[in-house]
């Protein structure tokens, strides 16, 4: 019953607020200090450093579109002169973007299904007797599957693959050297959908021809989408030849940081290149490799493919933006701010007298 009783008497509690007015210098200067703290935090970090009239959006919506320029002849012993174009060097080819660049490769041609020595290269595939070669089990990290003979001539299993296995050096030389001169045309287009606003890295110029001969550059033509491969790479700081040996992994940063209050002709790209594979003084992880076949068929109707092992730069695009635009400066921050002020402070009064019934308790 008394906490019923007491919660009656609760709800008719009058409440108010106090102002202390504290008239003690030391208690002022610290408010006062107070308050140039809260108005220089507003005013220098908020106001000036951050832009905290601008409403952001970090949300950036994009899509980038690549396309890749030139020829190259390469001449081998193996299979003669060969003309590379971006149809071939590009993989895959549809102008993604994140796509990766022939520099150097060893081709195997002529491989086709039969019967011959797995690779010495291949621990599992050495062998001293038949026994070492199990009819029917697969090598381990190899070629094919063993056919249970152990052949003297190599001292490896004779497997049930594509005949000849890989067997060529990596060369010294990157093959398609003249890739260094090779150019990306980068297509980016974002959006910022808060505020409506869309844009492209194509420096919109009324000289049609300027997109034909521009190369980017990061002094002169900071806004000319085309880009050569060795100035790229150079500006990650390796040497173009050196990385397409053994190939490696390069990302190519667009920022997009806007002011949308200025001419949207004000808000343009930067570009910034790094080399992402960092361990690249270390021989067994760095590079970039991969294998795939072209096949064909002889006029028997056989099938006989030619393999590649590709090496070489693999690009990764990579987005990044904000765009801030000024709004309702006081609807905005005054009202956000006007709680630091809003600091209120309740107390409460057992008053003697009761003013409302007269009553005395
Ligand atoms: C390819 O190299 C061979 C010698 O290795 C040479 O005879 C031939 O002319 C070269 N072909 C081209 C197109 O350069
Ligand atoms: C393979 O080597 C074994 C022993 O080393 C020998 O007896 C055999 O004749 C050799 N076979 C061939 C085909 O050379
Ligand atoms: C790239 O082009 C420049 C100028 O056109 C030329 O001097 C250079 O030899 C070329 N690089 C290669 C590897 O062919
Ligand atoms: C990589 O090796 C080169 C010389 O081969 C050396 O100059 C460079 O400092 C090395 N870089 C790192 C990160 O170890
Ligand atoms: C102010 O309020 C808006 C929304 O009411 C919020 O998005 C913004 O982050 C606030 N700013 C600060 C500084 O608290």
């Amino acid at each position: 019953m008394a906490g019923w009783g007491g919660f009656f008497i609760s709800l008719l509690n009058y409440k108010t607020e106090k102002y202390v007015i504290a008239e003690n210098r030391k208690i002022g200067i610290l408010f006062r200090l107070y308050q140039l703290a809260v108005l220089g935090y507003l005013i220098g970090w908020v106001f000036v450093v951050k832009k905290g009239y601008q409403e952001r959006e970090e949300a950036i919506q994009t899509s980038v579109i690549t396309k890749l320029k030139g020829v190259t002849l390469t001449n081998t012993s193996e299979t003669g002169p060969y003309l590379w174009s971006a149809e071939d060097y590009v993989i895959p080819p549809n102008g993604e973007q994140v796509f990766f660049i022939v520099t150097n490769y060893i081709e195997t041609p002529n491989q086709r299904l039969g019967l011959c020595a797995e690779s010495f290269k291949v621990p599992n595939g050495r062998c001293q007797s038949d026994d070492d070669c199990v009819e029917g089990e697969s090598v381990t990290a190899g070629h094919g599957i063993k056919t249970g003979l152990c052949l003297n001539s190599t001292g490896t299993c004779e497997i049930h693959a594509w005949c000849p296995v890989e067997y060529s050096r990596r060369p010294t030389e990157p093959r398609l050297s003249e890739a260094e001169n090779f150019t990306i045309y980068i297509k980016n287009f974002i959006r910022f959908p808060k505020f409506e606003f869309s844009k492209s890295n194509v420096l919109e110029t009324s000289d049609e021809s300027y997109l034909k001969r521009c190369s980017y550059d990061k002094e002169n033509h900071p806004y000319c989408p085309i880009f050569r491969l060795a100035d790229l790479v150079s500006s990650t700081g390796n040497d173009f030849q050196d990385m397409a040996v053994k190939g490696g992994s390069v990302g190519i940063l667009i920022e997009w940081n806007c002011n949308l209050d200025k001419d949207a002709s004000q808000c343009n790209p930067q570009y910034s290149f790094t080399r992402l594979d960092r361990n690249f003084n270390n021989s067994i992880t760095s590079g970039y490799n991969f294998r795939y076949a072209r096949y064909y068929r002889d006029e028997n109707g056989e099938t006989y493919r030619t393999l590649y092992k590709v090496y070489g730069i693999r690009f990764d695009i990579m987005i990044n933006g904000q765009g801030a635009f000024a709004c309702d400066m006081i609807l905005l921050y005054m009202m956000n701010t006007s709680s630091f002020y809003r600091d209120k402070k309740f107390e409460i009064i057992n008053f003697k007298y009761d003013p409302l019934f007269g009553a005395f308790e």
